[in-house]
């Protein structure tokens, strides 16, 4: 077996995302046979005794302070964001001018306008791009798309999805990024939100149109930071005002007359993370939740009457999408194997030269539907996309 050729990544940002993308790096090549091998060359921080923490944990050979002085570099042909999302725009258009392949974190930006000056800047540079919607790539939710395709649901009536957090249900919690509009766009909307609707155009299509409302429940907040995964610290001195959505719901209409409903909160007490969807056709119905992320239930139709009602597939087997890499049929996987599956798509993709899916085309569609969202809850009316 010959030596296959590197790519050298850059890492902008080292906390929650920014150890799901190094591992990922990290276990891509144990387990899949990707023609490229990543490198984790560079990771970039603004504070430099932080930065260098997180390069010597997670493996990295070098670290920057500036992210723009990664951009300069030879040695890099990746830039990865995993920041928080004002940034996400300034970064990606900067990368593509300086001829590097992007990946970037969700939601792709903090308006539309944004997105589009990001994807145009990615074609023009006719450079590789990939956004971060991890959940797709999960063998179960992979199998889900599977048997939509082989038509064993039928015609799709209703697409149903919760996403449900409660890790700032305390008023204490502190006034963190995801709390700021300036810098996070929008709250459970694009945080979570973001991911249903792309779990939604990727399983049944495109939307038609929305009417949607959101609440914020608790306006002001103790000013801090996150410290790394969903935990953040403040010191209680002094409050700020939340700028974004504590919880939306959406009423969605699809453009082949599936009807879809969507709520995210991160006010669901007892619900860590439960992303989940419920899909019904003419045929069966196709039920998934994160927090039993393994398993997939169907129901089909054409079962034998007695013997009918949902079924539990643990979508582990070597038939299934991407488990054949990891272990006998039972023993799971985790949250962090969608990050490698999702470099393998984005390193395959550049290989291939092709688009690796989804990418930035999928983060403008994903953001007008954010926008869209907003707006139907302040005009309280219809939007059509
Ligand atoms: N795909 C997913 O499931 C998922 C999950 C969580 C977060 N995200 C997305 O990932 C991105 C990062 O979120 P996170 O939870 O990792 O955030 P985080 O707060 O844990 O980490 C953000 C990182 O960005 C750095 N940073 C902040 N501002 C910066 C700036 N101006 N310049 C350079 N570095 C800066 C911070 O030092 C930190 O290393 C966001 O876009 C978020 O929406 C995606």
């Amino acid at each position: 077996m010959g030596v296959k050729p590197k790519i050298r990544i850059g890492m902008i940002g080292y906390q929650f995302m920014g150890k799901a993308h190094s591992h990922a790096y990290r276990d891509l090549p144990f387990y899949f046979d990707n023609p490229l091998e990543p490198e984790l060359t560079v990771i970039a921080g603004r504070n430099e005794e932080a930065v260098k923490e997180a390069q010597q944990k997670m493996g990295w050979l070098s670290y920057e302070t500036d992210w723009r002085r990664v951009l300069e570099r030879d040695d890099v042909d990746v830039i990865d964001i995993v920041t928080p999302n004002h940034t996400h725009a300034e970064i990606a258009i900067a990368a593509a001018e300086a001829g590097k392949h992007i990946i970037t974190e969700k939601p792709l930006a903090l308006t539309v306008e944004e997105s589009e000056r990001m994807l145009e800047a990615v074609q023009k540079n006719n450079v590789k791009h990939m956004i971060c919607h991890n959940y797709r790539f999960v063998p179960a939710v992979q199998m889900a798309k599977q048997l939509i395709e082989q038509g064993r649901i039928g015609r799709i009536f209703h697409f149903r999805a919760n996403y449900l957090q409660d890790f700032i249900i305390d008023p204490n919690f502190p006034l963190v990024w995801r709390l700021k509009k300036e810098v996070s766009g929008s709250g459970a909307l694009g945080d979570i939100g973001a991911h249903s609707i792309d779990l939604a155009r990727f399983l049944v299509g495109e939307l038609k149109e929305v009417t949607a409302m959101m609440e914020t429940f608790i306006k002001e907040r103790p000013i801090g930071e996150m410290t790394g995964g969903l935990s953040a610290k403040g010191d209680n001195s002094e409050m700020g005002e939340v700028t974004v959505d504590d919880a939306v719901a959406i009423l969605a209409r699809f453009e082949n007359g599936t009807f879809g409903t969507f709520e995210a909160t991160r006010f669901a007490g007892g619900n860590r993370n439960k992303n989940k969807f419920e899909i019904n056709g003419e045929k069966g119905s196709i039920r998934w939740d994160m927090e039993n992320m393994n398993n997939l239930e169907v129901y089909l139709a054409d079962d034998e009457t007695g013997v009918q009602g949902f079924r539990l597939i643990n979508c582990t087997e070597e038939v299934h999408p991407y488990a054949g890499a990891y272990w006998p049929a039972g023993h799971i996987i985790g949250y962090e194997h969608t990050f490698i599956h999702l470099m393998d798509e984005f390193l395959r993709g550049i290989h291939e030269n092709r688009q690796p899916v989804p990418n930035f085309e999928d983060g403008v569609k994903n953001q007008r539907i954010l926008a869209a969202v907003e707006q139907s809850a302040q005009e309280k009316r219809w939007i059509s996309l």
